[in-house]
């Protein structure tokens, strides 16, 4: 096994407060030598399959150019159900999957649709199972934030970081429990339907996390509310990948959610806000994006650092 206390990551929760400052030590090492050329080749020699049921920018790109930085070689699988164009498909099931592709490479990472999927793969893989995004959560996006955060805040337990828009999305279910993790402070102003808040499952891990940390969970249907005094304002799509046919309700259950400039002067003064990206207008008005305010584009570069640290600390 590397050096974190998992095989695997599916989940920040899944993670130790430990893990996650070792990710942002290694981290800030990688980032240096990235910025300086200097060479830090950890992985020459090393593959890793990257395997996609969904579009991808930032994920493809960053765990690619990753990955040679390190000096080692990823393999992009297009893997979109029922495509006939796909390179390969799930039909021949995730059990004989994982255990061929861990005789090839060194560790897998995957974008799938269900979560499950990857609880599977994890099981029969031999190699380290990393999370690149499902339906319930996305947790290198979430580690790549908290790492942008600290940066930019020096610090990360005791901040307010409010969350507006989806949060049943694995976006939302991300924040929640990267925040709790670390001890920060967390509100979140989401439609009342159950289904645009954090699923039971999320809360009950968050709850546990948050216990541990110190960190409070407040949930309300107002997003002025949910900004007072936060230090980060955080947002996602309205409609993720694989929901499009439900983007018309979706569209409009979330009429007063964006994060616009008159909503962000309601947060402290100094506030930072992010979003995963890819953005629409509906959720994050373009002058917020261009502002000072955001710090969106730290956090997709910090994708691919925090990423080269997941998996130097991953692969044995
Ligand atoms: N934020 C993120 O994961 O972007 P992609 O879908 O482009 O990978
Ligand atoms: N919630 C978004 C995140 C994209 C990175 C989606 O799943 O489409």
């Amino acid at each position: 096994m590397g050096k974190l206390s998992q095989k695997d990551l599916l989940t920040i929760h899944e993670l130790t407060l430990n893990d996650v400052n070792l990710i942002f030590d290694k981290a800030t090492e990688l980032k240096e030598k990235h910025k300086k050329r200097e060479p830090h080749e950890e992985l020459r020699g090393r593959t890793v399959a990257t395997f996609y049921e969904k579009p991808s920018l930032r994920t493809r790109v960053s765990f690619e150019a990753g990955v040679a930085q390190l000096g080692g070689h990823a393999l992009y699988i297009k893997a979109i159900p029922g495509w006939k164009y796909s390179d390969t498909h799930l039909k021949e099931g995730i059990p004989d999957l994982a255990r061929v592709l861990s005789r090839y490479v060194d560790a897998i990472v995957a974008r799938v649709y269900e979560h499950e999927k990857l609880v599977e793969m994890s099981r029969y893989a031999s190699i380290p199972v990393i999370n690149a995004l499902s339906d319930l959560t996305h947790p290198c996006q979430g580690l790549a934030d908290l790492f942008t955060i600290k940066e930019h805040k020096g610090k990360l337990k005791g901040l307010k970081i409010a969350y507006v828009g989806d949060g049943g999305s694995n976006m939302g279910h991300t924040t929640l429990l990267g925040a709790v993790k670390v001890g920060m402070n967390i509100a979140m102003a989401c439609p009342e339907n159950p289904k645009y808040r954090p699923s039971e499952k999320i809360m009950e891990w968050a709850k546990v996390d948050a216990e541990k940390s110190g960190a409070t969970i407040e949930i309300t249907n107002n997003p002025e509310e949910a900004v007072k005094e936060a230090d980060i304002i955080y947002t996602d799509v309205w409609v993720s990948m694989g929901m499009e046919a439900e983007a018309k309700e979706r569209l409009q259950a979330f009429q007063g959610y964006q994060v616009n400039m008159n909503l962000v002067q309601k947060a402290n003064e100094d506030v930072k806000v992010m979003h995963c990206l890819p953005r629409t207008e509906h959720e994050i008005s373009n002058d917020v994006v261009e502002s000072p305010y955001s710090i969106i584009f730290d956090q997709a570069e910090n994708r691919m650092h925090v990423q080269k640290a997941i998996l130097t600390l991953l692969i044995d």
